[in-house]
């Protein structure tokens, strides 16, 4: 399942975008670059998530131009243009004509000629939006543009950030973007129960990683959202631990942080299981305080509150579970403050989800930026608290050492409070423990 190209949603956000825009202006988006793998080879190909949500389009080598008003069509495109030799060695291309009649550009030109053509379309325009993280390419491109402009007109003399109202608009997901989330997240739902069922001490974390990548393939999803984590016993301790490599022990607690994207879309999902199928009682007691944190957390979202409350829950159930297991001791009141808990608890309990795993938009008001914003219907988020107490943590009694916890869910945030698109994978141990033992 993927949105069509055409889609009639991309020319949507495109009006949304340049409803946004400021009165004379022209916005100008590039594809991302191939970038090279080794000699003569390059990576896959992967959209850049600004251009594809405005145009669906995943071809290298492509500029969109937005024109607010322009009499002649307000979307450019310029692209590569069909050629037999270059689409027999390298796939099909859309070409001009392709680009016009899928994409619905209402002008499709040769990537080829943008020099000569793009100065005549800021000619005269007050403002230029580009994305300013883009980097030195492009403003040498725009600066080259500009100096031909002013030999004969008047060029732009502002220039806006495109990325401050197109990240606005990627925070809030459109029915048509959570139906696929949600398709992302049950294919990576049936991937980590493959992992649970399958698991079994003396495999090489690598062997777990492959029955996942498996499965995303299998289902249509080529590509992971991330580099799958799968991290055995104290690798765990690591947080973005990907080198994979190890055997899995008796007694590893085995958390895997691995989700596909889909037609772009990420899913993010952590779950942490025994490699042998039952949970020693240390393991036990320290999942069940980041079970607590992961649901009370999820609990709480609706709209209206806070996009920091879910994570200070977590912090409050985290210190009060450390304290409980005699793993940090004091007053819990005192521990939050002094943040005691970041020595076991060093990230936060959630990001923004959509085309990139840690999605784009602020966190902020935007009046204000002290401010955490609100969360709104339709926005989608992570849950994914943790405990990691590394082998070589010397703070802690031994028998807590070498074990790494998270739980990671991807909620949708609802008119009455939340959908858990994740909730398909277990998470309660005993739930788990019956999995891994075939019931
Ligand atoms: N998989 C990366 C993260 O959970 O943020
Ligand atoms: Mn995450
Ligand atoms: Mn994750």
């Amino acid at each position: 399942m993927i949105m069509s190209i055409k889609s009639p949603e991309y020319a949507q956000r495109r009006t949304q975008l340049m409803q946004q825009m400021q009165p004379n202006s022209v916005a100008i988006l590039y594809a991302a670059p191939v970038v090279k793998r080794s000699y003569c080879l390059d990576y896959p190909y992967r959209p850049n998530s600004d251009f594809y949500y405005l145009s669906g389009f995943n071809e290298p080598e492509a500029v969109l131009v937005m024109i607010p008003g322009r009499k002649n069509g307000e979307f450019v495109v310029f692209c590569r243009e069909k050629n037999q030799a270059q689409e027999l060695w390298h796939g099909k291309r859309l070409g001009l004509q392709g680009v016009m009649n899928e994409l619905g550009a209402n002008e499709a030109l040769p990537i080829g000629d943008i020099d000569q053509i793009l100065p005549n379309l800021i000619a005269g325009k007050d403002a230029l939006y580009y994305a300013f993280a883009d980097g030195s390419y492009i403003n040498a491109q725009i600066n080259k543009w500009l100096t031909k402009v002013k030999k004969n007109a008047y060029a732009p003399t502002k220039f806006i950030d495109l990325e401050d109202l197109l990240h606005e608009m990627r925070v809030r997901k459109s029915s048509t973007e959570i139906a696929l989330m949600q398709k992302a997240a049950d294919i990576s739902a049936d991937a980590h129960i493959k992992a649970m069922q399958n698991c079994q001490v003396g495999m090489y974390e690598y062997q777990l990683e492959a029955i996942l990548e498996h499965h995303f393939k299998q289902n249509g999803a080529k590509f992971c959202a991330y580099n799958s984590i799968v991290a055995a016993g104290n690798n765990a301790c690591t947080l973005h631990y990907t080198d994979n490599n190890c055997v899995i022990d008796d007694n590893d607690l085995i958390l895997i942080d691995a989700g596909c994207e889909l037609d772009c879309y990420a899913s993010d999902v952590t779950r942490t299981f025994p490699a042998n199928g039952k949970f020693t009682s240390e393991q036990l007691a320290l999942y069940d305080v980041v079970l607590q944190a992961n649901l009370a957390a999820i609990d709480c979202i609706k709209p209206g509150i806070s996009f920091d409350l879910p994570h200070q829950i977590s912090v409050e159930i985290i210190t009060e579970g450390l304290l409980e297991l005699g793993i940090l001791q004091g007053d819990k009141e005192q521990l939050i403050q002094q943040g005691a808990y970041k020595d076991f608890y060093m990230h936060r309990v959630s990001h923004w989800l959509g085309l990139d795993v840690h999605d784009v938009g602020s966190y902020r008001e935007q009046q204000n930026h002290q401010n955490w914003r609100n969360l709104e219907v339709a926005m989608v988020l992570t849950i994914e608290p943790g405990i990691y107490i590394a082998a070589d943590n010397q703070q802690v009694a031994p028998k807590w050492r070498g074990i790494g916890i998270r739980i990671e869910d991807d909620i949708v945030v609802t008119p009455n409070g939340c959908q858990v698109l994740t909730n398909k994978v277990p998470k309660d141990p005993k739930q788990i423990e019956l999995l891994m033992q075939g019931k």
